[in-house]
C-alpha cells in the first residue's frame, strides 16, 4: 500500500505547523524521492522541523501559498500534495480579507494546478468546524454544515467542494478530512489563542488553581496530532478518492473532565476556580463518528487522553525548563 509514497515527489503545505510536521515525519519513515515543503513561518517554525529540517530529502521553501508562481514551481513537479497551510479561526475572524486570499483564493490555485500538472491525489485539511453546533452525536460526515457560523468553517467548506467540483469537472483524485480537537507535543503554546489545556499546564507548574469559564460542560473530542498525521498518509495511501473523512477520537470529554485527566497525570491535587462564562460558545458539543475512516481508510486512533496529556505535559515542562535555563545563562 505504502508505495505511493516511496520514490514520490510529494509537497506539503503548512509542513512547518503543528500537525504538518508530524505528517512529514511519517512520509519520510516511507522513503519518498523528496518531500517540499511551502510554508511562510507565520505559525510554523524550525523548532517543529527539527527531527527534518536537514534531511537529504526535505527541501523547504519559506514563502507564501498566495504566490502562485511559488505554486506553480513546485506543484508542477509534485505527484502527490497535501494542503495544510491555513490560518487559525480567529485570524480568518480577525480579517477575513487575508482568510479569503489564503483560504480560498490560494487553495482555488492550488486545485487549478493540480488539474494543470496531473497531480495524482489531494489529500485537504478540512476541520469540524464545517458542522458548526451539529445536530447528530455522534456526527457522522452527512451532517449537515448549516449550523457553522464562522468564515474559517465555510472556508473549509467552500475547500472540501471546491476539490469535489475538481473531480467531477477533471478528474482530479482528493480526500478531505475533518480534524476534530487536536492537541499535542508541538502545539502552540504562546500564541494568543493558545488551548486552554497549556494555560491549565501553566497553573499546575505555578501551584495555582486552574480557571474554567462556564461550568465546564461543553464538550469536545480531543485527538492526538500523531493520529492525525496516521490519518493524513492512510488518506495517501488507500485507493479512496472523492470522500471526506472526520478524524477525532470518538470521546466526548467536557472540560472539567479534560481538567481531571490532566491533574491526574500530573499527580495534582489543585481544585479548579469556576468564573463566569466571558463569551458564549456556539460550540458547545463535539463527537466524531468515525465509522467511515475505520472501514475505508483503516484508520484507528491509537493514543488515550491520558497518554497524549501526559506526552504533552512532559514536553511542555521540559521546554519551560530550558526556556528559564536559557533566562538564567542570559543574566
Ligand atoms: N489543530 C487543530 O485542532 C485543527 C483542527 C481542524 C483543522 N485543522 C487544520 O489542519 C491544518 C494544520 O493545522 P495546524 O494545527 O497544524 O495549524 P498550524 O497553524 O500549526 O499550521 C498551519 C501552517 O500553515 C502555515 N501558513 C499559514 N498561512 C500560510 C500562507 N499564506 N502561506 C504559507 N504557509 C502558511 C503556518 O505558518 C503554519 O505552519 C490547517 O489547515 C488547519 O486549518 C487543524
Amino acid at each position: 500500500m505504502d508505495n505511493k509514497i516511496e520514490n514520490s515527489k510529494i509537497l506539503v503545505t503548512g509542513g512547518a505547523g503543528f500537525i504538518g510536521s508530524y505528517v512529514v515525519e511519517e512520509l519520510l519513515q516511507r522513503k519518498p524521492e523528496k518531500v517540499v515543503i511551502i510554508d511562510n513561518l507565520i505559525r510554523g517554525s524550525f523548532d517543529n522541523m527539527k527531527s527534518f529540517i536537514d534531511h537529504p530529502l526535505v527541501e523547504f521553501i519559506e514563502g507564501d501559498i498566495r504566490n502562485r508562481d511559488l505554486l506553480e514551481k513546485y506543484i508542477s513537479v509534485s505527484d502527490y500534495v497535501f494542503h495544510m497551510a491555513a490560518l487559525r479561526i480567529n485570524s480568518c475572524a480577525a480579517d477575513p480579507k487575508e482568510g479569503f486570499e489564503v483560504m480560498l483564493k490560494a487553495t482555488f490555485h492550488l486545485a487549478e494546478l493540480c488539474v494543470k500538472y496531473n497531480v495524482q491525489k489531494v489529500i485537504y485539511s478540512s476541520s469540524a468546524s464545517v458542522y458548526g453546533l451539529a445536530q447528530n452525536f455522534p456526527t457522522p460526515e452527512s451532517d449537515n454544515p448549516y449550523n457553522n457560523q464562522t468564515f474559517y468553517g465555510g472556508a473549509k467548506l467552500w475547500g472540501e467542494q471546491l476539490f469535489r467540483s475538481y473531480k467531477f469537472m477533471y478528474g482530479l483524485d482528493y480526500v478531505a478530512l475533518r480534524y476534530f480537537n487536536v492537541y499535542g507535543v508541538r502545539m502552540d503554546t504562546d500564541g494568543k489563542y493558545t488551548e486552554v489545556m497549556i494555560r491549565w499546564l501553566d497553573c499546575i507548574r505555578d501551584g495555582k488553581p486552574p480557571l474554567i469559564f462556564g461550568d465546564g460542560s461543553d464538550t469536545m473530542d480531543f485527538v492526538y496530532v500523531k493520529d492525525v498525521a496516521k490519518a493524513n498518509i492512510a488518506a495517501l495511501v488507500s485507493n479512496v478518492s472523492d470522500e471526506t473523512f472526520n478524524v477525532g477520537n470518538c470521546e466526548e470529554t467536557s472540560l472539567i473532565e479534560l481538567l481531571h485527566t490532566l491533574l491526574k497525570v500530573n499527580n495534582s491535587s489543585l481544585k479548579p476556580e469556576f468564573r463566569e462564562a466571558n463569551s458564549i460558545n456556539p460550540v458547545s458539543r463535539r463527537l466524531a463518528d468515525i465509522s467511515a475512516a475505520k472501514t475505508k481508510l483503516n484508520f484507528e486512533p491509537s493514543i488515550s487522553l491520558e497518554e497524549g496529556l501526559s506526552e504533552l505535559s512532559q514536553w511542555y515542562f521540559k521546554k519551560n525548563d530550558q526556556k528559564k535555563l536559557n533566562h538564567d545563562s542570559y543574566r
